[in-house]
């Protein structure tokens, strides 16, 4: 009985009161990454291997340097061994491009990333700066090399972009099966939105893509079981577009003013949060849902990317 009780209430409707979401926190699934990832870091020292990671910043946002001190913190945490450069926002495409190239040549660099976008007074193609990353380096996954594997399905012989395998993680979280359902993402930039299409394809899922141009987005998104958010809208879709009980993730970074905080605003997601829990079965929050969980799987990957360079010597010894 009380089983069902329990069953009855988590379902849709009970005594009239419609249930809420179940969040699913990014803070806690990034911290047990976090812990599974020291071990693993642990483990490798015993062969003197220690992952490292290159990050390298142009200019100085604010929001860039936030950014990258939770990296460099997550980083410190799991054993890796991370360096951060900043050159100014004076440089030139051309020296960007040098400065990656010898972090390519630098056997000691098992991960480089290029913290987007690139601050210059100076024409940069962003392209151009990210293909130059070596794919067997490129832990953020942006390369088209990369991109172009996961494209195709190859998704266990490249880096996936920390952010859409960060929402994977977390709706494995949910005990929710990917394989079959039908998955709405919204954007399709080319750090969350294209990449997210495709993790979820592989995994078997029927996928929607929406964008500036879908004519009518509220409709495709009642369809989702499962919906991804990276449109970069504070608060787009709301509690009403959503089908009873599905799994909504939010990608979403926006800050909107509010007067009652010290600094005058406060960070939502691309999701009105309020509405879609009192709708969905699932829900990330925003803080503490997606963001943790980028920075985690950046640390996953360079933790894959030191481990398949010590694969490597291991196999070319077994060849001697
Ligand atoms: N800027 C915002 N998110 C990211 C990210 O995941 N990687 C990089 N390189 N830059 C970013």
């Amino acid at each position: 009985m009380l089983t069902l009780l329990r069953h009855l209430s988590s379902s849709c409707c009970y005594g009239g009161r419609r249930s809420i979401a179940t969040v699913i926190s990014g803070n806690k699934t990034s911290k047990l990454v976090r812990e599974r990832l020291k071990k693993e870091v642990d483990n490798m020292k015993m062969s003197n291997v220690i992952p490292s990671l290159l990050v390298l910043q142009v200019g100085n946002r604010e929001d860039s340097n936030l950014y990258i001190s939770s990296k460099m913190k997550a980083a410190a945490e799991v054993g890796i061994d991370a360096a951060h450069v900043r050159l100014p926002n004076t440089v030139t495409q051309d020296e960007v491009l040098r400065t990656i190239m010898s972090a390519n040549e630098d056997v000691s660099v098992h991960g480089l990333i290029v913290q987007l976008p690139l601050d210059s007074i100076n024409h940069m193609d962003v392209e151009m700066v990210t293909n130059t990353v070596s794919p067997l380096k490129d832990v953020d996954g942006l390369s088209c090399i990369n991109a172009g594997k996961l494209s195709r399905g190859d998704l266990n012989n490249c880096f996936l972009p920390c952010t859409p395998n960060g929402c994977m993680e977390l709706i494995r979280q949910t005990g929710v099966s990917v394989a079959g359902k039908h998955a709405v993402v919204i954007g399709r930039s080319k750090i969350v939105g294209a990449p997210m299409h495709d993790l979820l394809l592989w995994n078997h899922a029927t996928v929607t893509t929406c964008h500036s141009k879908t004519h009518n987005i509220p409709e495709e998104v009642g369809r989702a079981d499962i919906l991804v958010v990276g449109a970069g809208r504070a608060e787009m879709v709301r509690g009403d577009w959503l089908k009873e009980g599905c799994v909504v993730i939010d990608c979403g970074i926006n800050h909107v003013p509010d007067e009652s905080k010290p600094g005058g605003k406060r960070v939502v997601g691309d999701v009105h949060y309020t509405s879609a829990y009192q709708r969905a079965g699932f829900i990330t929050p925003v803080p503490g849902g997606v963001g943790p969980m980028t920075v985690a799987m950046l640390m996953q990957n360079t933790v894959l990317s030191a481990q398949r360079v010590l694969a490597n010597m291991a196999a070319a010894g077994r060849s001697l």
